[in-house]
């Protein structure tokens, strides 16, 4: 393993209790936690009617899970088969957690998403949420996702903007510039509001 994806996991495992606390924040006592799928209308990151109508019956592989919530969510809109892949032992305890609390089938794994722990041609659909922006050597990784995808697989993905580091979202401000300088950012951001 190298260096960069050793020191990801230790990050990973060490934020990953205050990151699913994030996830979890507005859920009220006896509710079940988020899970939202990909593949729902209101999917976080807008929907996925025109790439695919239907996950049901579908083998299905959430890449980077995390706590997990798209792997649960998408098993409770009927995959057949759900496998979520991490490298952090810490995020795969608590999307264990979540499968179990909405009593799903799914199965999670610790892997690398540079080197799948999977045939090839093992599923129909793959989907990764904030996870690609982190990997050193993306050409590998979206190799992998062939791989391991059949010949007529869907694969979802998303990564934020970096727009999303400019930006303070609960006061609605822009914090610094994109470019970095200290001037620019504390001109930029007077009086200026994300839409
Ligand atoms: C920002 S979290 C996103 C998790 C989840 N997709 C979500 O939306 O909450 C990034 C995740 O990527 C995982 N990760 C980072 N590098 C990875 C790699 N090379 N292979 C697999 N997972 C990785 C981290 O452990 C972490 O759980």
């Amino acid at each position: 393993m190298t260096d960069h994806r050793r020191e990801n996991r230790r990050l990973w495992n060490a934020w990953s209790d205050d990151f699913q606390a994030l996830w979890n924040a507005d859920t009220a006592d006896g509710d079940l936690p988020p899970a939202p799928s990909p593949f729902v209308d209101d999917a976080p990151g807008g929907p996925q009617p025109d790439v695919l109508d239907s996950v049901a019956g579908l083998e299905y592989v959430e890449l980077g899970c995390g706590g997990g919530q798209a792997s649960v969510g998408t098993a409770d809109l009927g995959a057949d088969t759900v496998v979520g892949v991490d490298l952090s032992g810490e995020q795969l305890r608590h999307a264990r957690r979540l499968r179990d609390f909405y009593g799903v089938d799914a199965r999670f794994l610790q892997g690398d998403v540079t080197n799948l722990p999977f045939p090839d041609d093992s599923f129909d659909v793959a989907s990764s949420e904030v996870v690609y922006q982190m990997i050193e050597h993306l050409g590998e990784a979206f190799r992998e996702v062939r791989r391991i995808l059949r010949d007529d697989g869907v694969f979802v993905v998303s990564v934020p903007h970096p727009i999303r580091e400019m930006v303070d979202l609960e006061a609605e401000t822009f914090e610094r510039s994109y470019i970095g300088s200290e001037a620019k950012a504390h001109g930029f951001s007077r009086g200026m509001k994300p839409t």
